[in-house]
């Protein structure tokens, strides 16, 4: 369990210091801004779609924390491909499983490599921190406008 947490705790370290897919998109087909109302904290989620609804790619840009920058890097690396109501799915197991008690097992079947923010369940002011990104993605999705915000 310590080999795990210090997996998952490599791989939020990694995707913070290397975010993947960062940086403005052209002619982005959905964009979304989200800001944590906490701290300030601030992502922009780029969107293109191709043909069924799929994600075809995704990047984002902005400043946040470890945790909610390697949260929106990870959250890129797993969605291209994936339609519209997979990555719905993605992000309620998502926030059901940081929302959840430290106990509860969460499917690992849903999650896939998110599952390294699991620790987070430990932190609830980090939840926010964790989620931000995605909420903004799911703004993002449903070409909702203006800012959306955790609070
Ligand atoms: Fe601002 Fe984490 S402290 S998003």
């Amino acid at each position: 369990m310590a080999d795990q947490r210090a997996l998952y705790e490599q791989v939020i370290l990694d995707h913070n210091k290397s975010p993947r897919n960062y940086g403005e998109m052209e002619c982005p087909d959905h964009k979304a801004e989200g800001y944590n109302a906490l701290c300030g904290d601030q992502f922009t989620i780029f969107l293109k779609m191709g043909d069924g609804d799929i994600i075809e790619d995704i990047s984002f840009e902005g400043a946040g924390c470890a945790i909610s920058k390697s949260s929106a890097s990870v959250m890129t690396t797993m969605l291209k491909g994936k339609t519209q109501d997979e990555a719905k799915a993605l992000f309620t197991g998502f926030t059901e499983m940081l929302t959840s008690d430290v106990d509860t097992p969460f499917d690992i079947e849903v999650v896939g490599k998110a599952q390294v923010f699991s620790g987070v369940r430990e932190y609830p002011v980090r939840v926010k921190c964790a989620t931000l990104a995605w909420h903004t993605l799911m703004s993002a999705l449903e070409d909702a406008d203006g800012t959306v915000s955790t609070e």
